[in-house]
């Protein structure tokens, strides 16, 4: 076996991806419903290199084995969903398959929207990846497209790419912000932090208000126009390096 792949035994590897206790992987594999490449696996105790081709190559109940550890999900947040694993109401997580919810590592959001904003949202079950989107040091830049309630005044761009505006009940300035207009109410944001409910409180810092917000780029990765609302894509290496990519 080839140096740095992580093996795991089937009913741990099975258990962990949500499929039942391991006691019910063994019932599983004893009945044939695994294969491995075509030959069926009985011996739940036998350890299965965790590959990133593992669900091309393994079947259950004659399906494809569902995406290994290392997953990282874009999801296009439809309104009126929440990012937490257990407030009340519609989940973002009640969008994925049901078996993902029971997965351990489990997948969470990277970073959150409110209820009230739509767009792209990342999801991973690595602990890793998410903080280094989430980490200032990596200046991950976020962009926004706002609808305003009135009028842009003219002096927003500049207030907001100053880095000197202070929030309602904070300490530090924000970073610059830069702002494109598109019409005379709405406009693109694009932010490297990620402070509660950020883009609201700084439209209200300058008298309108935020009727609209979606969030349509990550980095270098923007949401794709057939992503529809309440679809979610699984991220292969390149889109997970486009995050990180100059924009
Ligand atoms: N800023 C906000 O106000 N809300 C979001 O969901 C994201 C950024």
């Amino acid at each position: 076996m080839s140096k740095g792949v992580t093996t795991l035994r089937l009913d741990r590897l099975l258990a962990n991806l949500g499929y039942g206790s391991r006691r019910e992987i063994q019932q599983l594999a004893r009945a044939g419903a695994v294969t491995l490449d075509g030959v069926e696996i009985e011996d739940a105790d036998q350890r299965i290199a965790i590959t990133p081709d593992l669900s091309e190559r393994m079947r259950v109940d004659d399906e494809p084995l569902d995406p290994p550890p290392g997953l990282a999900l874009m999801l296009h947040k439809p309104l009126g969903v929440t990012c937490s694993h257990k407030e009340a109401g519609p989940l973002v997580y009640g969008l994925l398959p049901e078996r993902w919810r029971r997965r351990d590592p489990a997948i969470s959001t990277i970073g959150r929207l409110d209820k009230e904003t739509s767009g792209l949202l990342l999801l991973t079950d690595d602990g890793a990846l998410l903080h280094k989107v989430i980490s200032p040091r990596h200046h991950v830049a976020k962009r926004y497209r706002v609808t305003l309630d009135r009028p842009l005044r003219g002096d927003e761009a500049g207030i907001f790419a100053a880095g000197t505006l202070m929030l309602e009940g904070e300490d530090k300035p924000l970073l610059p912000v830069q702002m494109e207009t598109l019409s005379p109410t709405s406009a693109y944001v694009t932010l490297t932090e990620g402070r509660y409910h950020q883009v609201r409180r700084m439209f209200a810092a300058v008298g309108n208000h935020v009727t609209a917000l979606h969030r349509d780029r990550i980095g270098g990765l923007t949401l794709p126009d057939d992503l529809q609302a309440g679809e979610y894509r699984i991220l292969s290496d390149k889109d997970v390096a486009l995050v990180f990519a100059p924009t």
